[in-house]
C-alpha cells in the first residue's frame, strides 16, 4: 500500500482533467490514483438541513372513550416525536410481556417514535399503578405506569424510516424504506413483518413495487395495503395513484388487487375492510370493501360502496372489530382549518364529535381504535399543556443518525442554514429574521428580526461576513429581492446592499478567494447566474455566467474554486423539473451532475469541505407515506442525499415523509448530541394539508382540493 502514495496528488490532478486514455500507463496511473483516492478516509464533517414544520410537531399519542365523555389522556411519554398508534390486542408467545403484570384494563400500544435521531416503533405496556386495577378507565395520566419496549429500528439498528405498524400475536407488520430501489423517483417504502420472539424480519412487499400504510386483518391472516404497484410514483402530492392489494401476512403470497383506487385500509373484520378515496365530487371519503367468503379475491369479487356522505371530508378510517357501525375519521369540515377526530355510525349515518369540543384550534391525525371498542386513539401535538415531565422536543439542532459516521447530521430549527468558514459558527434564517449561533448552540444573535431573509453564505477570508438575499421567497424574475453583506460581528451589524434593482437576486455564493459572488438574477427575464465583485457587489463588475430562458438558481461555489454547482431546469424550461448541473466560473465545463428521473426535482446542492462530494435534497426516493397522514408539506418528499461528483456513492442521509431542504457542509465535525434551545419554543403552529381546504365561492361550496 505503500506504493500508492508515492505518487503526487496535484500531478493526479492535472493528469485527471485531461485523461488521454490511449496511453497505458496513464490507465494504470489513472486505476492506482482512484484506489488511493478511496482508501483515505474523508475527513470528519457535519452536514446541517432543515425539515419543514418538523420542530413543531410535538407529537404524542392521546386517546379518549368513545361512549362516555372522560378525560383525554396521553398515551406516549412527550418525548421526541410519537405518532401512528396501534392498539395491540394478544401478546400470545410474545417474550416481551411482562408476566407479572396481569391487569385485565392494561394497554398495549404500538407506534413510531423517532427519539435519538431515527424512526422505530416501541410498545409501551401502560397499566394502572394503584393495585386496584378495576376502576374505571377515566383514571388520571398520572396514575398510569408504562413499560417502554423498542421492537425494531434505533440506535445500532438499520438506518430508514418506519410507519403504521400492526402488531398481531408474535409479528409486527410495518412500513420500512431501508432497502435501496436503485431506480430514481420510486418509493423505497415496503412492507416487512418482524417475529419479536425471533427477530427474523422478512419482506412482504415484492420487488420493484412500494406499499403504504398495511393494515393487519383481526385474525392476522391477511395484510392489506395502499399500492402503486407497476405505476410507480408519477409525482402526486395530494392523493396518491394507490390500488389497495390484499396478501398473507405470514409471507406475502397470494397477493391480489381487490380495489382499484384507494388508499389507508382498516380491517373490521376477516372480510370487510374501510378505506378512504377522493370520490368524483371531489370529497374525500369513507368507502368499505366487502371480499367473498371464499377467500377467492379479485376486484370484481369485491364490492365496494360509499360509506361517508359528500360535504365534508372524512379520511384516515379505523374500524372497529367489536363494534360492527362504529368507524373512527379524521375530517376537515367546511369553515374550519383544522383536522379532528369524529365517530361515524354507518347504519344511523350520523357523525359524532370527539376532539373539536376538547382542543378545537389543534389538528388530531390517523385515528385507531381499542379492540374491545372503548377507545380511540389518535396524535396531535402536546402543546405546552402536557402534563407529562420530560418535554424533549425543544431542539434548536436535533442529531439525525446516518449511515456514514464521519458525517454529523443535524436539523437545524431555522432554514438556509450555512457555516462559518472554521465551521464553529452558523447562520440561519427564519421566516422573518436572519441569526447567527455557535454551532454548540451557544450565543445566539438575532441580527435582524424582522427581514424576510433566505440562503445564507459566509465570506471565507473576510471575518464575520455573512451574506444574504431579503426579499420574499420562490417569487417571480421581477420580484424586489437584493443581495446584502452583513458584518454579524458589530455590536450593530451592518447591512451593505450589494445588487440594485430588485429582480430577484438571490442564492449569493463566495469563491474561496473571497473576492466573488457567484448568484442568480432575473434581471434578464430569465432566473441565471452572475458573477460580482463581493466587496463591491454589481457596481465593482459584473458578468452573465449561465444565460437562457430557463431558471438557474441555488448555486454553491466549490472549495477548490473550479467549480459552481446550481439547480436548473434547462432540461425542460417552466416544467418544475430541477436537476443538478455544475459549470466552470469561466462558464466552460457545464454538465448535469443527477437528474432524479423525468420531472424529477433536485435542489439546493452544496458542496463538501474537500471538494469531492455533494450533499443536495432529492425526489429520489419518491414518497414514503401518503401525503394526507401527516400535516401539509409543499411536496410530501425531499430527502437528503450525498454523492460523489461522478455521480458514484448516492448515498440517502435522511428517511421520513417529511419536506427536507437547504443542506449545507462544514469543516467541523460537531458531536452528534442535541442542542437544545435555550427556553422553550412555539410548538404546535404547523398547518394541516392545505389542499383540503374548501371555500365558500359565489355558487356555495367549491373545493379546492385536487386542482
Ligand atoms: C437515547 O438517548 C438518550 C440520551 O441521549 C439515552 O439515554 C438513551 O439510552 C437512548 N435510547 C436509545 C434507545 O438508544
Ligand atoms: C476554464 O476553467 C477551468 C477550471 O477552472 C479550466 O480548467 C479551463 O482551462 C478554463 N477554460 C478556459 C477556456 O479558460
Amino acid at each position: 500500500m505503500a506504493t500508492i502514495t508515492l505518487f503526487p496528488l496535484s500531478l493526479a490532478h492535472s493528469k485527471v482533467r485531461t485523461p488521454n486514455m490511449k496511453s497505458p500507463h496513464l490507465i494504470i496511473f489513472l486505476v492506482i490514483f482512484f484506489i488511493n483516492d478511496s482508501i483515505a478516509a474523508d475527513p470528519a464533517t457535519s452536514i446541517i438541513f432543515t425539515t419543514l414544520g418538523r420542530s413543531r410537531y410535538a407529537f404524542d399519542i392521546f386517546s379518549l372513550p368513545i361512549d362516555t365523555t372522560g378525560t383525554e389522556i396521553q398515551l406516549t411519554d412527550g418525548n421526541s416525536v410519537n405518532f401512528n398508534g396501534y392498539f395491540a390486542s394478544s401478546f400470545n408467545g410474545n417474550p416481551i410481556t411482562n408476566p407479572t403484570f396481569v391487569d385485565p384494563q392494561s394497554t398495549h400500544l404500538v407506534y413510531v417514535t423517532e427519539r435519538n435521531g431515527s424512526s422505530s416503533i416501541y410498545l409501551d405496556s401502560i397499566y394502572h399503578s394503584g393495585v386496584d386495577s378495576t376502576r374505571k378507565r377515566s383514571v388520571l395520566e398520572a396514575e398510569l405506569t408504562r413499560y417502554q419496549h423498542r421492537l425494531v429500528g434505533g440506535s445500532g439498528g438499520r438506518i430508514s424510516m418506519k410507519d403504521r405498524p400492526s402488531l398481531v400475536g408474535d409479528f409486527l407488520v410495518y412500513v420500512s424504506t431501508h432497502e435501496e430501489t436503485g431506480v430514481g423517483r420510486t418509493s423505497w417504502a415496503a412492507v416487512y413483518s418482524t417475529q419479536l420472539s425471533t427477530k427474523v424480519t422478512r419482506r412482504l412487499t415484492p420487488q420493484g413495487v412500494a406499499d403504504f400504510s398495511p393494515a393487519v386483518s383481526p385474525s392476522g391472516l391477511w395484510t392489506a395495503v395502499a399500492s402503486s404497484g407497476e405505476k410507480g410514483w408519477g409525482g402526486e402530492v395530494q392523493e396518491l395513484d394507490t390500488d389497495i392489494y390484499v396478501f398473507l401476512t405470514q409471507d406475502g403470497s397470494r397477493r391480489v388487487k381487490v380495489v382499484e383506487h384507494g388508499g389507508w385500509p382498516s380491517w373490521a373484520d376477516e372480510s370487510t375492510f374501510f378505506f378512504h378515496r377522493q370520490s368524483d365530487d371531489g370529497w374525500w371519503s369513507i368507502y368499505m370493501a366487502i371480499l367473498p367468503k371464499n377467500k377467492l379475491f379479485t376486484v370484481n369479487s369485491v364490492t365496494t360502496q360509499r360509506v361517508t356522505p359528500p360535504g365534508l371530508h372524512a379520511f384516515t378510517p379505523a374500524a372497529s372489530v367489536t363494534k360492527k357501525n362504529i368507524i373512527a375519521v379524521a375530517t376537515r369540515r367546511p369553515g374550519s382549518d383544522y383536522r379532528h377526530i369524529e365517530l361515524y355510525d354507518i347504519v344511523s349515518g350520523s357523525f359524532k364529535d370527539l376532539t373539536r369540543s376538547i382542543a378545537p384550534r389543534a389538528n388530531h391525525y390517523n385515528p385507531f381504535i381499542s379492540p374491545d371498542s372503548s377507545r380511540v386513539g389518535y396524535h396531535k401535538c402536546r402543546g405546552s399543556g402536557s402534563n407529562s415531565e420530560v418535554i424533549n422536543n425543544d431542539m434548536f439542532l436535533e442529531n439525525i443518525q446516518t449511515p456514514k459516521p464521519r458525517i454529523s447530521l443535524f436539523r437545524i430549527d431555522g432554514s438556509f442554514p450555512s457555516f462559518s468558514p472554521d465551521g464553529n459558527q452558523i447562520a440561519y434564517v427564519r421566516l422573518p429574521g436572519l441569526y447567527v449561533v455557535n454551532s454548540d448552540g451557544s450565543d445566539h444573535r438575532e441580527i435582524a428580526p424582522d427581514i424576510t431573509a433566505f440562503s445564507t453564505a459566509w465570506n471565507p477570508t473576510r471575518k464575520g461576513v455573512v451574506y444574504t438575499s431579503i426579499g420574499p421567497t420562490f417569487a417571480s424574475e421581477a420580484t424586489d429581492v437584493d443581495i446584502f453583506a452583513v458584518e454579524v460581528d458589530k455590536d450593530e451589524p451592518t447591512f451593505t446592499k450589494l445588487t440594485f434593482g430588485g429582480q430577484n437576486n438571490a442564492f449569493p455564493s463566495v469563491s474561496p478567494d473571497g473576492k466573488y459572488i457567484v448568484f442568480r438574477s432575473g434581471r434578464s427575464g430569465h432566473k441565471n447566474l452572475y458573477i460580482m465583485n463581493a466587496l463591491e457587489g454589481e457596481k465593482g463588475g459584473l458578468t452573465q455566467l449561465t444565460n437562457g430562458p430557463w431558471s438557474d438558481t441555488m448555486c454553491n461555489w466549490s472549495p477548490d474554486g473550479d467549480n459552481i454547482a446550481f439547480a436548473s431546469d434547462r432540461h425542460n424550461p417552466g416544467s418544475g423539473s430541477f436537476a443538478l448541473y455544475m459549470v466552470h466560473p469561466n462558464g466552460t465545463g457545464l454538465r448535469q451532475l443527477i437528474h432524479s428521473g423525468s420531472f424529477g426535482r433536485t435542489n439546493h446542492p452544496w458542496f463538501s469541505p474537500n471538494g469531492k462530494y455533494i450533499v443536495f435534497t432529492s425526489d429520489y426516493a419518491a414518497v414514503s407515506a401518503e401525503p394526507i397522514s401527516n400535516p401539509h408539506h409543499y411536496q410530501p418528499y425531499g430527502d437528503i442525499f450525498t454523492m460523489k461528483l461522478d455521480g458514484s456513492e448516492l448515498t440517502r442521509l435522511t428517511h421520513n415523509s417529511y419536506e427536507d431542504g437547504t443542506p449545507c457542509w462544514g469543516p467541523k465535525f460537531m458531536k452528534p448530541k442535541d442542542v437544545e434551545w435555550p427556553k422553550g419554543e412555539e410548538k404546535c403552529s404547523f398547518e394541516d394539508c392545505t389542499w383540503l381546504a374548501i371555500s365558500n365561492s359565489r355558487d356555495g361550496e367549491k373545493i379546492q382540493c385536487g386542482g
